[in-house]
């Protein structure tokens, strides 16, 4: 054996993307969803995936997410050891909730936690892009970033990276609707248009302006005014079955936001009340599989904590 270190086991949660009016500038953490991930310490040089349980993903630690970003840390660093990576998908790939995120995080989290904490949370959001754009082909920290950090982030430049976390948003509860069909994210960017107009331009940033400055008053009202999407959805929501109906549903149970999770095909809403987030996931669901297609469900709240050790 050639570990030379004890391993850390840690809990990578789930995350959403875009948040309507931020597209790959906003994005939250989810609670109770999330993968787990072990990272082990070792002599031999590299990343070397030992185990991958819940998806089909590869093992070569190239064209394996978690591999890529951990690779870029290690050279990063100037590594002179490697690490062995476990990874225990919990979230579904292609589902929008930030499924290679969660490994890409987690595999900078991991190697960080076994050096002591060496590097902040920017740093590590920087390495764990590079496994993201193996995913995407592109790097865009909207699900990583709130992966590392939790809570809510902003990206506010990507030359060079700028996150900020965001105050926290207390009284929303959160609701995931996960369609079972597949959205490559490099697909569902490849249909987006290279260029926008200037009314809808200012429109969105209108809309991630008063999300922000709805968050640091916390003003109710303006925070669900703030919540819409002109730049993004029109073009994505084609990908989603009954994405009109869903919306529909999701209004006429108080939903104050809705709208499609990164880059789908997972639906995200939120409401101000639990009871309305439950009605309105039961109803969508209850829809969705009369008319054939599986779907999951899940309430949720927003997560203050990214990845996290769970042992030892
Ligand atoms: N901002 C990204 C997108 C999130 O919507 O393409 C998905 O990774």
């Amino acid at each position: 054996m050639n570990t030379i270190r004890e391993e850390v086991r840690i809990f990578c949660p789930a995350t959403v993307a875009n948040v309507n009016c931020g597209f790959d500038a906003l994005g939250f953490a989810l609670e109770g969803i999330g993968d787990e991930m072990v990272i082990r310490k070792v002599k031999t040089p590299g990343v070397t995936i030992t185990k991958i349980t819940g998806e089909e993903l590869p093992m070569e630690a190239h064209k394996n997410v978690a591999g890529v970003s951990g690779l870029a840390m290690l050279e990063g660093i100037n590594a002179n050891f490697g690490i062995e990576i476990e990874i225990h998908k919990k979230i579904r790939a292609g589902s929008g909730i930030g499924s290679s995120s969660a490994s890409a995080a987690g595999a900078v989290f991991g190697i960080n936690q076994l050096l002591e904490n060496p590097l902040d949370n920017l740093a590590l959001t920087n390495y764990a892009m590079k496994g993201e754009a193996l995913a995407s082909g592109n790097e865009h920290a909207d699900n990583v970033a709130p992966c590392v950090y939790g809570g809510t982030t902003l990206i506010t430049g990507y030359n060079p990276l700028r996150i900020i976390a965001l105050p926290p948003m207390d009284s929303i509860y959160v609701g995931i609707l996960h369609p079972h069909i597949k959205i490559a994210t490099k697909e569902a960017r490849a249909i987006l248009p290279k260029e926008v107009s200037l009314a809808n331009a200012i429109t969105q940033a209108q809309n991630l302006a008063s999300f922000v400055a709805s968050l640091y008053e916390w003003d109710k009202q303006l925070f669900a005014d703030s919540l819409q999407d002109v730049l993004v959805e029109p073009h994505r929501k084609q990908l989603i079955p009954h994405f009109d109906t869903i919306k529909r549903i999701s209004k006429e149970h108080n939903c104050i936001a809705f709208g499609i999770s990164g880059s789908g095909p997972s639906l995200f809403s939120f409401a101000f009340a639990k009871a309305d987030i439950d009605t309105y996931l039961s109803t969508s669901k209850a829809f969705y599989e009369e008319q054939g297609l599986a779907v999951d469900a899940y309430s949720s709240r927003i997560s203050e904590h990214g990845c996290r050790v769970i042992s030892p």
